[in-house]
């Protein structure tokens, strides 16, 4: 068995901006250590010396984008806040956290809570919110302990609450705790649940929650890494951030590697400065017991996937011409998305030549079966569906047609639904038949006794 690095191990390559405090062993979760270290001085000197339309315009100036999954870019959202409805404006931190790959957003959370208050609280002033939550995944217990201890701890110091630190500027925050879904992380959804309700996802237009968000308000809806970065641009300033990464793609990104690999874990990285090769076969320390790769899913598993050996050929949103492998995809927002994938949430996944293909994508779809919210026809049926005919390929009862079957029921959800968890479960299908067509049809020419033998045992 080859040697895996400890989790708390920091790599040479990372340039640690979020996660600078996190895994030093010196530091620890109270606000006397975060203040040690200059925390809630960024806050302070906002709301003495600032005006909130400064601070969304530095937001602007730093290019960041959302790290939550679609990599909208922030100021844009915050300009599209509806501020003269003359309705009480609301913030969300979206800590759901759900995406299978992805647990970036617990270290924060579990390590430096107070960084999180932090970035929200002047993203609270920036956007003249009336209240702010942090909804978080209901299966994260520890998380939801730390961060409601760090906004007691926040409140008695006054960095939240009535008249904060004498400014005049007003803004609570609360913890709720989220309904168990991964539909919860689907920002509508998450609205819904947190009015109390169904997590069943509204469609837009009209319900941007910008305009119309929680309790039909005006509503900010960030990841819990984006709301973090809002720290540091006001800090360093929007022009100083967007020199870190590359144009379009700036900042650092923290990416969760998992999957079979020598040293999975989360590094956070500067955008651009890498590929998926860096990470998977240098950071990652390459693949495990001599293994060779088989297929990299580069965003989270609702991402599409990427066949080992397969090239991306196009041009760049500035003209320059590419002609890449996996190893040569810039590890950004924009890299992968010309490779035909997404980065999403960052969960990258490694799967190596020891794995059955069918029984990956079954247990994909048996992730995103059972968390469709039931709303949209297309989803609820055609998720099942692609379930099923997946399980029982896995078990011994492939048929030569369903690689054709498979792809049709996934066409006939993507874009046929109220949210994007429609394209969450027909693009892994879409993908991996398109990619390994040749193992679904193989897998039908198995002997049934061999599939069965094997562990997998979806239900
Ligand atoms: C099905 C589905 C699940 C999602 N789950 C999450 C999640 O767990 N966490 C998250 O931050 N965003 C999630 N998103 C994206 C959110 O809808 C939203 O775009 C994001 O919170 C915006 O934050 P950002 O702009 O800072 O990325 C999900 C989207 C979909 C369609």
């Amino acid at each position: 068995m080859d040697s895996v690095k400890k989790s708390t191990e920091i790599h040479p390559d990372e340039r640690r901006i979020i996660l600078k405090y996190a895994d030093q062993p010196d530091y620890d979760i109270s606000i006397d250590c975060y203040m040690r270290n200059g925390g809630y001085d960024v806050l302070k000197k906002a709301v003495a010396e600032r005006k909130p339309e400064e601070l969304c315009q530095e937001v602007m100036d730093s290019q960041v984008r959302g790290r939550g999954g679609a990599g909208f870019p922030a100021g844009m959202k915050w300009k599209f806040l509806d501020r003269k409805s003359g309705k009480p404006i609301y913030l969300i931190c979206n800590a759901d956290e759900s995406e299978p790959g992805t647990f970036k957003d617990r270290q924060i959370i579990h390590k430096d809570p107070h960084q999180l208050i932090e970035g929200m609280m002047l993203t609270a002033f920036a956007t003249g919110t009336a209240q702010a939550f942090i909804y978080i995944r209901e299966e994260m217990p520890l998380g939801a302990e730390i961060l409601e201890a760090a906004i007691e701890e926040a409140r008695a110091n006054n960095f939240l609450g009535d008249n904060i630190l004498g400014s005049g500027y007003s803004c609570d925050l609360v913890v709720h705790r989220g309904a168990a879904a991964y539909i919860c992380g689907e920002e509508t959804g998450l609205i819904e649940s947190l009015e109390g309700k169904r997590a069943y996802p509204r469609i837009k237009p009209p319900y941007f929650p910008a305009a119309l968000g929680l309790y039909m308000c005006p509503t900010i809806v960030n990841n819990v890494e984006t709301l973090c970065n809002v720290k540091h641009i006001v800090e360093m300033s929007g022009k100083e951030y967007a020199k870190i990464g590359k144009p379009g793609n700036t900042g650092t990104r923290i990416w969760c590697l998992s999957g079979m690999v020598k040293n999975p874990g989360y590094y956070e990285l500067e955008n651009g400065q890498f590929t998926y090769g860096d990470l998977i076969y240098k950071i990652g320390g390459g693949l495990r017991d001599g293994r060779a790769l088989q297929a990299v899913i580069p965003g989270g598993s609702s991402s599409k996937v990427w066949r080992s050996g397969e090239r991306f050929v196009g041009k760049l949103r500035d003209g320059t011409e590419f002609d890449w492998g996996i190893e040569d995809v810039p590890l950004d927002f924009d890299g992968p998305m010309a490779a035909g994938s997404m980065s999403g949430s960052g969960g990258v996944v490694v799967i190596d030549d020891s794995v059955d293909i069918v029984e990956v994508l079954a247990n994909i779809n048996a992730f995103y079966a059972h968390e469709s919210c039931g709303q949209c026809t297309p989803c609820r049926e055609g998720s099942l569906w692609m379930k099923k005919v997946t399980t029982r390929m896995a078990n011994g009862g492939a048929r030569e047609e369903d690689a054709d079957l498979l792809a049709s029921i996934g066409d006939q959800i993507a874009g046929r639904t109220v949210c994007a968890h429609g394209e969450a479960c027909a693009w892994p299908t879409q993908s991996f038949i398109a990619k390994f067509r040749d193992k679904f049809i193989d897998k039908a020419k198995q002997d049934p006794e061999e599939a069965k033998s094997r562990s997998f045992r979806m239900v």
